[in-house]
């Protein structure tokens, strides 16, 4: 029997367990692998994620997994599908199905977010091969003369139409704007902007008659901008975080799964815990992290075959102590066990 839309959407956030966004596109891998002296070759990149599917951090603290089009179509070393691995674990394969941020004419500093044409054909195909749940990522960044309504309305208007399209496709759409943490403005000025995008992709949402119990909202936190001079301390970052959630975000939706946004690792663990922590949110709140699950187990493999099992062994550390976030059980002094 098929899981219903309304089932994988509250799945992906349920008990704790959040998603691994392993969804980087061949320009950001060939990034990440270069940070660590590996060469992005196909296999080296196969071999990095199988490391990854096959970690005990999948059947215990990841709901899900985000790949990218190269990866959904991937077999492991032993012929495997890498799909049959995420599923084997117990965890839900979900695509990323967006053809990345492009510079959006008449607005200069601003991107819209391409991949709509073709997509109903494109969706069945990733049903096909296992997917259950997609991904599209707006990106909205923040300076002296932007955001522009021009740029926050097309892309909330395309995020509904992906949507939309996702939903008839028996997927559950991602929906994912996300306010950068690249510049220099504050926490307040990070608040204004996401509640202002949160608004209008709601907005969107209904006049696409997207359905919001079978979606997941991907926001960012608000926090300051990584060169602020002024940054919060993680008390205000869960409780602006999370006002501005509950004054943007319908109840209806069963599951919010934030990004790290380039965050620390440890910072995004300890803000999803406080979230937690202080309660009264009518949402499953959890983790669809990239960069913050991922930093750790890439230092760890260094492409190195030896190094397969201390990879293993950081992802999984990673992931569970997002997982004890999630539950609003995470403390410094779990954290700092494992490293003494
Ligand atoms: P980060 O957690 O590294 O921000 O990545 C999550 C993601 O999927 C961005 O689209």
């Amino acid at each position: 029997m098929t899981a219903s839309l309304e089932e994988v959407a509250f799945k992906l956030a349920a008990g704790g367990k959040g998603l691994l966004a392993a969804d980087e596109s061949a320009s950001t891998i060939k990034k990440r692998f270069d940070a660590i002296g590996v060469e992005s070759t196909e296999e080296n990149r196969r071999d990095y994620r199988e490391m990854l599917f096959r970690s005990e951090a999948m059947t215990q603290y990841i709901s899900g997994v985000i790949l990218f089009d190269e990866t959904i179509r991937q077999n492991a070393k032993d012929g495997t599908p890498l799909v049959k691995l995420i599923e084997a674990a117990g965890s839900i394969p979900g695509i990323k199905v967006d053809l990345s941020a492009k510079p959006q004419p008449g607005c200069p500093g601003e991107t819209i977010t391409e991949g709509l044409d073709g997509l109903a054909g494109r969706f069945k195909e990733y049903y096909d091969l296992g997917a259950r749940f997609a991904k599209w990522r707006a990106v909205i960044d923040i300076g002296q003369h932007i955001p522009s309504y021009t740029s926050i309305l097309a892309n909330a208007q395309a995020l509904a139409r992906y949507a939309a399209l996702a939903q008839q496709a028996g997927i559950v759409p991602i929906v994912e704007p996300e306010v950068l943490m690249d510049g220099d403005h504050d926490i307040d000025r990070c608040y204004d902007v996401t509640e202002w995008v949160l608004k209008e992709v709601f907005q969107q949402l209904f006049y696409g008659r997207v359905k919001l119990e079978g979606m997941v909202l991907k926001p960012n936190m608000v926090i300051a901008g990584r060169k602020s001079q002024k940054q919060a301390s993680v008390a205000e970052v869960a409780e602006k975080t999370a006002r501005c959630l509950k004054n943007c975000v319908p109840s209806a939706v069963p599951s919010v799964a934030f990004l790290s946004g380039g965050q620390s690792d440890e910072e995004a663990t300890a803000h999803l815990d406080a979230m937690i922590r202080n309660g009264g949110l009518p949402w499953n709140l959890t983790f669809s992290y990239g960069r913050a699950l991922q930093a750790a187990p890439q230092k760890a493999w260094s492409g190195k075959p030896e190094n397969v099992a201390a990879g293993q062994a950081a992802f999984t550390h990673r992931a569970k102590m997002n997982y004890l976030a999630a539950l609003g059980q995470w403390t410094p002094e779990i954290e700092h066990q494992k490293a003494a």
